[in-house]
């Protein structure tokens, strides 16, 4: 028997006496299998188990009674000689399948035909969006500060959207006029960008949607203009923690018409109210669809999450009454009586295990809340 002492750690160059479990199986080269401890087996795991895959997807170099039976490297279900242990469901089992089918040079390839890779996925083409609408309202909230116009903010909104290759879906939506709502104080939703110069002590929402290669994705920050009395911080507080208990509960199999509870909950603890003329959304494709989802308790929203579902959740919750009225322009939403409103939204995707919160802060994210900044 061979010395694998006399080999050196794949990672560090030091004797080796460890040997990759998974490259033995294999049969594959000793000297790229060796390790000198756990720990640096540990380590090189990222990128040394692509040497098992390359290996299986070499057909032919390994064990030859495997010829014309692997296939599908990816995701590691290659199908062997042996049957393999599994509870089958029912009679059926796997036979030989033949190796890969010639495709003619005329035929168009997608992405995938030549590595196996998808790299234009919807998928893709979603987490960039999102992730463009997250920079874009970012950009805005560095702007803010007393004496700035919300038409200045909508200006940067716009300019930073078309710069990263976007539009910004609110401009002609329905005939809005701007490229993002800001809803300044009272106001609870779709205030338009004006020559209103922000004031010390205003609270701000900027609400960015863009649209990016035939998807939407859609997201609001309340932010605070200079020094903000006690009472608005805690509104602006409370609703921030209303988006994230109602995201908490978020995964398959959950009733749309749960996340309410939650929201009015925490809402009216705190001794405030949920607004219920406006709602969470569908998003994707389209920029509002089904499912509906409202904010408040009691409510009659259809529907359970289910896994690769998108929308968005957007309390907006106000200091006084939960009426509403619309200003003569039909889009500024204003508290009834005239006391303040705030709103966080976020872009949601349900996964096999709960959430991922697509329109999440980035590390370069501005530091405006000093509850994050501990
Ligand atoms: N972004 C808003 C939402 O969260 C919708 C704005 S529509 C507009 O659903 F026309 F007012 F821009
Ligand atoms: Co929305
Ligand atoms: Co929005």
């Amino acid at each position: 028997m061979a010395d694998v002492a006399t080999l050196s750690c794949a990672r560090c160059s030091k004797p080796a006496n460890l040997q990759c479990p998974k490259c033995v199986e294999l049969k594959l080269p000793r000297e790229d299998a060796a390790f000198c401890t756990q720990d640096c087996f540990k380590a090189s795991w990222s990128s040394h188990k692509s040497v098992h895959l390359k290996a299986k997807q070499s057909n032919g170099t390994g064990n030859p009674e495997n010829e014309g039976w692997e296939y599908c490297m990816k995701k590691g279900q290659g199908r062997t000689p042996k049957l393999p242990y599994f509870d089958w469901t029912g009679t059926l089992r796997p036979y030989p399948i033949s190796s890969k089918r010639v495709v003619p040079a005329h035929i168009d390839l997608p992405d995938w035909a030549a590595d196996g890779i998808p790299k234009e996925e919807p998928s893709s083409d979603l987490q960039r969006v999102v992730e463009i609408a997250r920079e874009v309202l970012d950009a805005a909230a560095r702007v803010i500060r007393p004496g700035v116009t919300t038409d200045e903010i909508d200006r940067v909104v716009h300019d930073a959207t078309i710069a990263a290759g976007g539009y910004p879906s609110p401009l002609n939506y329905h005939f809005f006029p701007k490229s993002c709502c800001t809803s300044v104080n009272e106001v609870i939703c779709h205030g338009i960008p004006d020559a209103r110069k922000l004031e010390d002590g205003d609270i701000v929402n900027v609400d960015v949607t863009v649209y990016y290669k035939g998807v939407h994705g859609d997201l609001n920050d309340t932010y605070f203009v200079g020094n903000v009395d006690e009472e608005s911080r805690r509104l602006v507080q409370c609703t921030y923690e209303c988006l994230e208990k109602a995201i908490s509960i978020v995964k398959p199999g959950v009733r749309f018409r749960e996340v309410g509870e939650v929201i009015n909950r925490h809402a009216t603890m705190a001794g405030f109210s949920v607004v219920k003329s406006y709602c969470g959304h569908g998003i994707g494709e389209l920029f509002h669809c089904a499912p509906n989802i409202p904010h408040y308790a009691r409510n009659k929203a259809v529907g359970v999450m289910k896994a690769g579902q998108t929308f968005t959740i957007e309390p907006m919750i106000n200091a006084g009454v939960w009426r509403d009225r619309m200003w003569p322009d039909g889009w500024t939403a204003v508290t009834a009586d005239g006391k303040r409103s705030a709103q966080f939204e976020h872009t949601l995707l349900v996964t096999e295990t709960g959430v991922e919160v697509l329109t999440a802060r980035l590390p370069s994210s501005p530091k405006v809340y000093p509850w994050l900044d501990a």
